[in-house]
């Protein structure tokens, strides 16, 4: 399964690192080629030696060894792998990943790799439930960092519970899952922008005008878009969704931060524009909060918002190759999103029908129809997850063009 794949092992200093020796034996099984960084604190519980014996290679385990920068510098030990496994993960190596820190051979190498990367942690149970490690935990999601185990049970220390290191065999099937599934990554190299959810118009500091969306749906597609490999940028309106994985997510409020933020991720290969984006704003929010003060209701001056979708649409230079847009109609579903095609210039408008008696807002099921410039599909109600990924994969073969 592991034909010919380069596998960088990163070794934490855990009394797990035992098993990393176990580890290299069955991912050469495999037919994986395994090169080893050891940090300092891993050389405590693992030899370099039994660790050079068993990849047959050099071990590396010192930034600002001359040696072992002469014959295979930091940079290129770690380019020169097709994915990077730490193993064990300690609580102090992933803080320093989810940071940025490149104190050491180890966190440098991951700090410069352009490989994807994955965290075996193994450490007491209480330095994994601390908030700092799953404040951790959760930074390295969002990067993209893939993850296996911890499991739970005897831990080394005594202690009983969440924190082990998860076994070898689970750890050779996910570095297995990873690469089965890399090659229906056809979105690997490509970038992506996805709007979600609602926006919030402010009318002074405790009211606003919003409207029902949930957020699923965009959310389900910014994770299906990065589940295929884009590199996948989210700005999403106020939800109650915890941010995708693997999805780099930036939460605004109003349609005007929405655009800011959208326009700062240009240039992408492809934007869903799927927020709804409120279609007015209050002529200049109140500073304090509105008073009654008996007489009558204020008067709500409202301009209209920016049009996101348009907007990118109609950039020159660096308009995305797909820019795609979202309609929710109560009725004349085809006929409205033809228009709307048309009138924002986008390339595709995924319409679905949303009159009440569907049940469809806020809810997880939806039947849509893709309308481009060639016709109009009804794909078959379905959850909005696989509408997503019926979205995310139609795109890549858009992208891709046709098979040679
Ligand atoms: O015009 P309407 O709101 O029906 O169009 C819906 C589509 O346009 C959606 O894709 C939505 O995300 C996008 N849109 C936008 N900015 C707005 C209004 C809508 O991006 N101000």
């Amino acid at each position: 399964m592991l034909q010919n794949r380069r596998i960088l092992l990163i070794i934490g200093g855990g009394i797990a690192a035992y098993k990393s020796l176990e580890l290299i034996r069955r991912l050469q099984d495999q037919g994986a080629g395994v090169r080893a960084i050891l940090t300092k604190a891993g050389s405590e519980f693992v030899t370099p030696l039994s660790v050079a014996s068993l990849t047959g290679d050099k071990v590396y385990m010192d930034l600002f060894s001359l040696t072992d920068e002469s014959e295979m510098g930091h940079i290129r030990l770690s380019r020169e792998a097709d994915l990077v496994l730490v193993a064990p993960a300690t609580a102090d190596l992933m803080a320093s990943m989810a940071h940025g820190h490149a104190r050491d051979l180890a966190t440098t190498a991951l700090l410069a790799t352009d490989k994807p990367v994955m965290v075996a942690p193994s450490m007491n149970v209480e330095m994994w439930g601390h908030p700092a490690t799953q404040r951790n935990v959760a930074t390295l999601a969002r990067d993209g960092i893939m993850q296996v185990g911890p499991a739970a049970g005897d831990l080394a220390c005594g202690e009983f519970g969440s924190g082990r290191l998860a076994e070898v065999p689970e750890i050779i099937n996910a570095v297995e899952n990873f690469f089965a599934a890399g090659s229906t990554r056809p979105l690997a190299g490509r970038s992506a922008l996805v709007t979600a959810g609602p926006t919030h118009e402010a009318i002074d500091p405790v009211r606003y005008i919003a409207n029902r969306s949930s957020g699923k749906q965009g959310y389900a597609i910014a994770e299906a878009l990065a589940a295929l490999g884009a590199k996948t940028t989210m700005v999403s309106g106020p939800t109650e969704l915890e941010d995708p994985r693997g999805v780099e997510t930036i939460r605004i409020e109003s349609a005007r931060e929405m655009l800011n933020a959208c326009e700062a991720s240009l240039p992408v290969d492809v934007a869903v524009c799927v927020a709804a984006v409120a279609d007015w704003r209050v002529n200049k929010d109140a500073e304090n909060k509105i008073k009654k003060n008996g007489g009558g209701p204020p008067a709500l001056e409202l301009l209209e918002n920016p049009d996101i979708l348009a907007g990118i649409a109609a950039h020159a230079n660096d308009r995305p190759q797909l820019v795609i847009g979202f309609a929710a109609e109560t009725d004349n579903v085809i006929g409205n999103a033809q228009a709307k095609l048309a009138k924002k210039k986008c390339d595709w408008i995924v319409a679905n029908d949303v009159s009440p008696e569907t049940g469809i807002m806020g809810g997880d099921t939806t039947t849509v129809h893709l309308v481009t410039g060639h016709g109009v599909e009804d794909w078959p109600e379905s959850s909005k997850s696989d509408v997503a990924h019926h979205l995310a994969s139609r795109i890549a073969d858009e992208l891709n063009g046709p098979a040679a």
